[in-house]
């Protein structure tokens, strides 16, 4: 990311603070999915349980993902992962043979079409598409760290309302400017996600600690799960006897949002730092050597995966112009929004 000069923005007035934040808190209405459509899904993943466990015997079905997170759409895909009974690690394990025969059984499944294994991938998957729900999903196996970063997200969801409404905002924002698809270059929901956690780590004061520093007693807890620390604070109803800056910030959803796009284009420097949620201190590209990167977010547990790998120059370009056009969009006090775009967030 070249640093490029940045459009001197007028004055922001009160009232456009207040209609960003009424903004973004429609967002969140009208894309966080309901208490039936979370049902639902668990209904559906029961379905596969029962109906897998009669051709894979041992199948343990959990949901993960934005189904979870608490950073979920209606329409968001159903990530599964399957384990099996009495197998606490995939060690040992014939995963293309239990793909196999879980795609043969899906195949068998009436509401289920397209089922495609996938087993070049890090993780082996089976997607399929739930005809009834018009749902697409995946299964994949012995997923085991995106089960505890699911958790994680959903923890730092649970301390503020504000965390929520800014990753939908951010979610909504990046399908909106085509950057949200990691199988298409650019990057996925899930890092978008962690980019709007460390912002509201940043923010001084903070909106929410860093949970993998905190810790209760003596010495911090080593948890290791596939080789790595997965060690969190989650006592989260005391999360105020534990960490001193709880609730110090009073920012509006609104200021925050506006103040993520000005992070993300006038103060934070992709070619020096790594964004990275699990320590306060800044990280840099060098100490990662990750410095050949346009961008390096870094995952919370898995601390060689680095979810900007994969960006290309343009691409990573493109990204940090939709960045620097929405700062301007954003930061441009306006007298309402036209009568057109006023009675439902239609245009997203
Ligand atoms: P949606 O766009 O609403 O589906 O968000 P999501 O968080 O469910 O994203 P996605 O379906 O792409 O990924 C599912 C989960 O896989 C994430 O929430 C993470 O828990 C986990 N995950 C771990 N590493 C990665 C990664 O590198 N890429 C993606 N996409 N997901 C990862
Ligand atoms: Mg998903």
């Amino acid at each position: 990311f070249k640093r490029v000069e940045l459009e001197p923005l007028p004055h922001m007035t009160l009232d456009f603070v207040k209609l960003l934040n009424d903004v973004c808190e429609q967002c969140y209405c009208d894309f966080a999915p309901d208490d039936v459509e979370v049902n639902v899904r668990e209904h559906i993943l029961q379905d596969f349980e029962n109906f897998l466990r009669c051709q894979v015997p041992g199948a343990k079905l959990v949901l993960f993902g934005s189904s979870k997170n608490g950073f979920g759409f209606k329409q968001s895909d159903l990530d599964i992962c399957m384990t099996l009974e009495g197998q606490d690690t995939a060690e040992g394990l014939d995963s293309m043979a239990v793909i196999e025969s879980l795609t043969k059984a899906l195949r068998k499944h009436h509401a289920l079409r397209n089922i495609l294994p996938i087993t070049s991938a890090k993780v082996p998957i089976v997607k399929f598409y739930h005809t009834k729900t018009g749902l697409e999903g995946d299964i994949s196996l012995y997923n085991t760290l995106a089960l505890h970063n699911t958790e994680l997200l959903a923890s730092y969801a649970a301390i503020d309302i504000r965390v929520k409404i800014l990753c939908y905002v951010m979610k909504v924002f990046a399908k909106v400017c085509d950057i949200g698809d990691a199988s298409r270059g650019s990057l996925s929901s899930y890092a978008y996600t962690l980019m709007v956690l460390y912002f509201l780590q940043q923010r001084s004061p903070p909106v929410i600690p860093v949970l993998q520093e905190m810790y209760v007693g003596e010495e911090k807890p080593v948890v290791l799960v596939d080789g790595w620390d997965v060690h969190f604070f989650k006592d989260l109803k005391n999360l105020h006897k534990y960490w001193p800056e709880y609730k110090k910030n009073k920012e509006s959803v609104g200021q925050l949002w506006f103040g993520l796009l000005q992070f993300y284009t006038e103060i934070f420097d992709f070619k020096e730092t790594v964004i990275c949620i699990r320590r306060k201190e800044p990280l840099t590209t060098f100490k990662k050597q990750w410095t050949s990167k346009h961008l390096a977010i870094e995952d919370p547990f898995d601390l060689s995966h680095n979810l900007g790998a994969g960006l290309s120059r343009r691409m990573a370009s493109f990204i940090l112009k939709a960045f620097i056009n929405a700062r301007s969009v954003f930061g441009t006090p306006v007298r309402g929004f036209p009568p057109e775009y006023s009675n439902k967030m239609e245009y997203f």
